[in-house]
């Protein structure tokens, strides 16, 4: 899986189409910018996927609620663990602590068994607008 990344990888170091400073495109016609740009985005998720910036978000529950049949009581402090979601077998399988980007070919929900369990970004009201 590795090498196939690497693969993937090591020729986005050679010349622009138009022939300017390393960027991008290997020069080989088969491989398009777009692709260049969708094996960046893979790259970039399983960064933030491992080693997200954000460790955690903290919530305040604004009235008593019941989740996952547990009460919680208006008031209560809540830690979402991204980090932990992160890594969890159970989520993401068996590698889910081991840096792979392919995971994320067919997009994040294909990479995932619940459909918002990647939180770099928050999800819901409250997402990250960067
Ligand atoms: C890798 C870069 C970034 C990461 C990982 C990130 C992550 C997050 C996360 C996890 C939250 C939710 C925090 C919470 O609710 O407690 C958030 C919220 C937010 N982010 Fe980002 N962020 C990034 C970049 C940016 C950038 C570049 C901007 C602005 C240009 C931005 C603007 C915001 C704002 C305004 C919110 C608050 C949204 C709200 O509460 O309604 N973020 N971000």
């Amino acid at each position: 899986m590795r090498s196939s990344m690497n693969a993937r990888c090591s020729s986005s170091q050679g010349q622009t189409p138009g022939g300017g400073a390393a960027r991008m495109w290997d020069g080989d016609p088969q491989r398009t910018y777009a692709e260049e740009i969708e094996t960046g985005s893979m790259v970039l998720l399983e960064t933030l996927r491992l080693y997200s910036p954000v460790v955690l978000i903290a919530r305040r529950v604004e009235r008593d609620i019941t989740m996952a049949n547990i009460n919680i009581p208006k008031d209560t402090g809540l830690i979402i663990p991204i980090t932990i979601i992160h890594g969890d077998n159970k989520i993401w399988g068996a590698d889910a602590n081991e840096f792979n980007p392919l995971r994320f070919e067919n997009g994040i929900s294909k990479a995932v068994a619940h459909p918002n369990a990647f939180l770099s970004f928050s999800i819901g009201p409250r997402v990250c607008i960067g």
